[in-house]
């Protein structure tokens, strides 16, 4: 049975409230941080070699020290909620479940960054999620775990749960910082990055949900301890959500190294593949990571078998390869679509853009309208090279990287499954939900 960190006693009944989650063993680890100093915490979490679990895996203590200490200025932590990646659904998993765990980190993590005010800034529509925690923190003032001089250390810390309106682009670090301060979500030039100038111009570090939880198991067992699960620098585990055609869709907590094709067929995990059919692709970290066919997933480039870690993944780079990501994987039987699939993804990304830059807000829109008329079998060859030139005019040309989240899915089904949109616009006579997608275009917008 794979070791569980962070879904530990997670079918016990009434985990979510603050006495059950202490009688299994909660806030042991803020009690031992909290007779640590700061600057111990964020050495364990950098022994550990932790990663963003939000999507980019950028090493988490290497973050933390980046955080700039200008005498007299607060510091802030932000918890990113919004989790809004289609394929992604973990972190609500998570909070909704044991509450207490992302609690418990943002305080060991807070009094590690010199917060004294930090924020979980949640999705709008995971409002049932927003009073969970709620009544969490509640319960964690009442125990003397926030507010002031927090288990007599001195250390002071209030926190906020704060609702965004249901925006993909304010799950973007500096999106979500403008949305906090009361502004529309748009993204700010880096550098200056968030660790010198985040909320209010201070020095913020914003982390996942799950990046957060997971500092708790590190200060329990150590990070030297943390580090001796994974593989190479796929350190610890890692929650995937999984979905699409597969026997048994979920949340499941797996050691990073884990081969792909134990996760997609092992009762453990996945079940494998609906009706015993034949997988077709996997986008393995969230609709933004390239798509790969079955083959190029189970196995790398050179042949051996392909791991859930962020460097097995990545092997092969984007022409055979691709990322972790956020985990959230999305598994396609033979009977899927690859065109409609992506026609759906895009029309995300371009009813999500944010619309500051050009290329994103233009280009986003025309790939939309060109998979549309491929779709319909009015597409033409050129369309299909049209599609692939304005993919790679919006790729790093854009502010963040919400840009490359829409061009990266239209490249590598186009790179991989060609044959496919070919024969849409050769045979369209032969498509049979042709009529169904005018019906949809013509649909009035409400
Ligand atoms: C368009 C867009 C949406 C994002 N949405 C999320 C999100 O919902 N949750 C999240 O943790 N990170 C999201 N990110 C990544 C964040 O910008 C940031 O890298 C992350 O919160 C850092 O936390 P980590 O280091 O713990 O992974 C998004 C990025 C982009 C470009």
């Amino acid at each position: 049975m794979a070791r569980k960190l962070l879904l530990e006693n997670i079918d016990v009944p009434g985990i979510n409230s603050m006495e059950a989650y202490r009688a299994h063993g909660g806030y042991a680890a803020l009690e031992k941080a909290m007779r640590m100093k700061p600057a111990e915490i964020v050495e364990e979490v950098k022994k550990s070699g932790l990663r963003g679990r939000g999507g980019a895996g950028f090493p988490t203590g290497m973050k933390w020290s980046f955080i700039a200490n200008p005498p007299g200025v607060p510091h802030y932590l932000i918890c990113n909620a919004d989790e809004s990646e289609p394929g992604t659904f973990k972190d609500r998993f998570l909070m909704q479940r044991k509450p207490h765990l992302l609690i418990e980190g943002m305080i060991i993590s807070s009094f590690a960054l010199g917060a004294n005010t930090s924020y979980i800034y949640i999705r709008g529509e995971m409002l049932y999620v927003l009073h969970i925690l709620e009544k969490a923190i509640q319960e964690a003032y009442d125990a003397g775990y926030l507010g002031k001089n927090i288990l007599g250390s001195g250390f002071d810390l209030d926190l906020y749960v704060h609702p965004g309106a249901g925006a993909y682009i304010c799950g973007e670090e500096t999106g979500l910082i403008e949305s906090l301060e009361g502004k529309r979500g748009n993204p700010r030039i880096k550098p200056p990055f968030p660790a010198v100038k985040g909320l209010w111009d201070c020095p913020t570090v914003v982390n996942n949900v799950e990046t957060i939880a997971a500092v708790v198991p590190v200060i329990s067992m150590g990070g030297d301890e943390y580090a001796k699960i994974g593989i190479g620098k796929s350190t610890g585990t890692k929650l995937i959500s999984a979905c699409g055609h597969i026997n048994k869709p979920g949340v499941y907590e797996i050691e990073l190294g884990l081969p792909v094709e134990e996760f997609i067929y092992s009762d453990q995990y996945c079940g494998g593949i609906r009706g015993g059919r034949k997988l077709k692709a996997v986008v393995a970290g969230g609709s933004s990571v390239p798509i790969l066919p079955s083959d190029l997933i189970l196995k790398t480039p050179k042949g051996e078998p392909r791991l859930m870690s962020y460097e097995s993944l990545s092997d092969g780079g984007f022409q055979s390869g691709t990322m972790l990501g956020s985990g959230g994987f999305i598994a396609m039987d033979e009977t899927t679509s690859i065109v409609k699939n992506l026609w759906n993804f895009t029309r995300f990304y371009h009813h999500e853009s944010c619309g500051q830059c050009s290329p994103c807000r233009e280009g986003t829109g025309w790939m939309e309208k060109v998979l549309h008329k491929i779709l319909t079998g009015h597409g033409t060859i050129k369309d299909i090279d049209l599609l692939w030139d304005i993919q790679g005019k919006i790729e790093g040309k854009t502010i963040c990287p919400l840009g490359d989240a829409a061009a990266w899915p239209v490249a590598s089904a186009i790179r991989h499954f060609r044959a496919e949109f070919e024969e849409y616009v050769k045979n369209p006579s032969k498509i049979k939900d042709v009529k169904h997608y005018y019906r949809l275009h013509d649909m009035p917008v409400i």
